[in-house]
Order: C-alpha cells, then sequence, then structure tokens
C-alpha cells in the first residue's frame, strides 16, 4: 500500500487521463478522494464532477503564476490539494514550475497519457516491428520558428509513427510536410477529443484527409481563443499495417524462451 500522507499537507499532481474518469488510476483516485480543494482545466470540471463532489473546484489557468502560489498555500492550510493534470505530466504538461518550487510537497501520479487512450482506440501499437520502428512525439507549436528549427518534415520518415500534439498548422500545410518527411502518403489519424463528450475520430491517408475533413476546424485554428484543440494527430505506416503470429514465434525463439529450452 502506498501512504501518501507525510507530516505536510500536500499537492498531488494527479494524471487525470484524457478524459473520462474511468481511466483514472486506483492511485489517483485515492488520492484525488483526500483532497479538499482541486484544480481542474476544462472540461475535467465537468466529466469528473462525480468525483469532485464536495470539494472546491479551481480553474488552474485563471491565475497568474505567484497569485497561484499564494492560493496553494492557503489551500495547504486546511488539506491535501489537487491538480487534475490532463494526460499525465510525461509530455506537454504546464505544471513543471509549480512542481518544482512546492519541492517535497508536489507528488505527481503518473496517468494514462493521450498517446496511450489513442492507441488503444485505434487498437493500434505504434512501433509495429517490421513496419515503424520508432515513435516520435513533437507539436509545431513548440519545434520553434528559428532558422534550422526541426520542421514536421524532417521527423516524418518512412518507419517512424508521428504523433503531433496541438497543431497549430493549417490541414493541408501539415500534410504537404508529413508527405514531404515520408516520401509517400501513409495512414493518418485526427483523434479528437477522445473520451470527452463529442469524441470523433478520423482515419484516412494523407492523400485523402483533407478532402474528408472538408470545412471542419479540428485544430481551433478559427476560435475566438487560441487553446490547442483537444485533437492528437497520429500518422505512420502502423495505423494500417497488420501482423501474423511470425513475430510472436520469433520472439518465442528469441527472446522468451529459457536459453537452455
Ligand atoms: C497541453 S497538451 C497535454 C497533453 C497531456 N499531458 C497528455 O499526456 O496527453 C494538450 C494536447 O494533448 C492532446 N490531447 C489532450 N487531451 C486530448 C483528448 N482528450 N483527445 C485528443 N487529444 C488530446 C491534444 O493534442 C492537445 O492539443
Amino acid at each position: 500500500m502506498i501512504k501518501f500522507k507525510t507530516e505536510e499537507n500536500q499537492v498531488f499532481f494527479i494524471g487525470a487521463g484524457p478524459g473520462d474518469p474511468d481511466l483514472l488510476t486506483l492511485k489517483g483516485a485515492r488520492a484525488l478522494e483526500g483532497c479538499h480543494a482541486v484544480f481542474a482545466p476544462t472540461p475535467y470540471e465537468e466529466t469528473f464532477a462525480q468525483l469532485l463532489r464536495g470539494k472546491q473546484v479551481l480553474v488552474p489557468f485563471g491565475f497568474y503564476f505567484q497569485e497561484l502560489l499564494d492560493l496553494l498555500h492557503k489551500l495547504l492550510e486546511k488539506g491535501d490539494v489537487a491538480f487534475l493534470v490532463p494526460g499525465d505530466l510525461t509530455f506537454y504538461s504546464p505544471f513543471q514550475a509549480l512542481i518544482d518550487v512546492l519541492g517535497t510537497r508536489a507528488e505527481v501520479i503518473a496517468g494514462v497519457g493521450t498517446a496511450n487512450a489513442a492507441s488503444a482506440f485505434l487498437k493500434k501499437t505504434l512501433d509495429l516491428p517490421g513496419v515503424c520502428n520508432r515513435a516520435v512525439i513533437a507539436s509545431p507549436r513548440t519545434l520553434g520558428d528559428q532558422p534550422g528549427s526541426p520542421t514536421l518534415a524532417e521527423l516524418a520518415a518512412p518507419g517512424v509513427t508521428l504523433l503531433i500534439y496541438m497543431n497549430n498548422l493549417p490541414l493541408p500545410e501539415l500534410v504537404a510536410q508529413l508527405k514531404k518527411g515520408y516520401g509517400k502518403s501513409v495512414p493518418i489519424a485526427l483523434v479528437h477529443r477522445l473520451c470527452l463528450p463529442g469524441e470523433e475520430v478520423v482515419l484516412a491517408t494523407l492523400d485523402e484527409i483533407v478532402e474528408q475533413v472538408g470545412e471542419r476546424d479540428f485544430f481551433n485554428l478559427t476560435g475566438t481563443d487560441r487553446r490547442p484543440a483537444l485533437t492528437l494527430v497520429v500518422a505512420g505506416e502502423t495505423l494500417s499495417a497488420t501482423v501474423d503470429g511470425s513475430w510472436w514465434d520469433f520472439r518465442r525463439d528469441t527472446i522468451w524462451k529459457f536459453r537452455e529450452e
């Protein structure tokens, strides 16, 4: 049994998964239960409403950093506090500065990242042997726009499964970059609002996707706010590949068997 409680009240950064509370870990659920105040980014205040009942629910992005720290210290006088971290801390999470400044008072709990949930939805492993030998995680928002900054065209290549978070490129431009990198049309999935109301997944090829999506704005490029849409892009040959049992048997012979078998 993991013991959460130390002498001091704690701030838990709970990997909350893509939005469905069913994907909260047991450890996360236990920590959340013990907190009297919870910072929940939209739409978690709605989808987690049942688990948040009776707790003070706050929106983290409504505060500047120092305001947030002052508020946290007040809340900590009363008991434990939680942040629901979309997906979890592993990729593209804005909570690192808080965790660093809180030091031993911060506890991070792993969760189901959007990449994991997308792989499950698509029923595809993202590094299928013989088809893909690596997965690359990137966002055009953070690659930088200085001369020499890497581009998606440079990251995409045969054998790469590319996971693109927070895309801010118009779809035709994104597709052009990926086609340049892959050198051909490969499968692409736009995974929108996974595990949330309004969930929609468009699976096509680079040659088909622009027409298939039409006027739909899956990346919030035209909305009134600048927030990245809850859309993950996954591209690569693994999305349409199937395998027979020969790889299983190869592993059985070369990895799983005891040496003397
Ligand atoms: C700030 S990042 C957070 C990523 C998160 N830390 C994770 O591990 O999944 C936000 C981006 O994650 C992806 N994302 C988060 N939740 C999603 C969801 N429910 N469905 C599809 N994509 C999602 C989108 O690319 C979105 O722009």
